[in-house]
């Protein structure tokens, strides 16, 4: 099997209000056009998923059901991409690693939301990754790249064009509330880290460049790199 590039892209990316099928489309006939290896997909929860776990948790429900939640809007975002490829793509959201590997065996295009409660879908594509050697993850969000600090709380926060695996596990820090908003969720770090995966950290807001990130040719965004390249 071609190793996949798998792709975690933001529910912000595609999924606002209101939710209309422009992003999804674009983003499908981008990549088709753009790219030839098999790409996984996985797709983050976006305003739906945050205005669903906000509701839930305001009527009490735990923070593992609160996850639950997320896990299904997801998915939902997951069915949205799978319609926007067509025949190209594995007709249902893969549940586990297992059935998207498989998957990939016999489609170009496989898409997936989230799989356990306690991390959130950037865990999810650093382990999709992992579990198919895939070439590199590609993580797609609303901001260009990883930054030495909020860039919303603090002025002087400057993007990095390359980090290191440990250098990301500690800008990540250690959130894990459902629905928490940092660049790069620990566990994905911590995943890519372990699997010396490498991977970048793009805008979705331009499509022309994410094609470069994930054909691993100059962009403008954050790369990372994997240990060799670490001593
Ligand atoms: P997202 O991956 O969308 O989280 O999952 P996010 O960081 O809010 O990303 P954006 O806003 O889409 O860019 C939404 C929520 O679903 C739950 C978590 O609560 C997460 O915050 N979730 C998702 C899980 O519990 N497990 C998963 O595997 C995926």
């Amino acid at each position: 099997m071609t190793p996949p590039i798998v792709l975690s892209i933001g529910g912000s990316v595609l999924a606002n209000e209101p939710l209309t099928p422009d992003p999804f489309q674009t983003l499908a006939e981008h990549l088709d056009n753009a790219h030839e290896d098999p790409l996984a997909l996985v797709t983050g929860g976006g305003h739906a998923a945050r205005s669903y776990i906000q509701t839930a948790r305001e009527l009490g429900l735990d923070e593992t059901g609160l996850d639950e939640v997320g896990i299904t809007l997801t998915r939902a975002n997951a069915y949205l991409l799978i319609a926007a490829f067509g025949n190209d793509a594995y007709p249902r959201p893969a549940e586990t690693f297992h059935e998207a590997a498989h998957a990939l065996r016999s489609y170009p295009r496989v898409c997936m939301g989230g799989t356990h409660p306690g991390h959130t879908t950037d865990a999810v594509g650093a382990m999709l990754a992992e579990r198919t050697g895939a070439k590199r993850l590609i993580i797609v969000t609303n901001v260009d790249g990883v930054y030495t600090a909020d860039p919303n709380e603090d002025p002087k926060a400057t993007r990095l064009d390359e980090v290191t695996h440990t250098e990301l596990v500690r800008l990540a820090g250690d959130a894990r509330e459902a629905g928490s908003t940092t660049i790069v969720d620990p566990l994905a770090a911590q995943i890519l880290q372990r699997s010396n995966m490498p991977g970048a950290v793009v805008s979705g807001n331009d499509l022309d460049n994410l094609a470069n990130a994930v054909n691993d040719e100059a962009f403008t965004g954050t790369r990372i790199e994997p240990h060799a390249k670490e001593s």
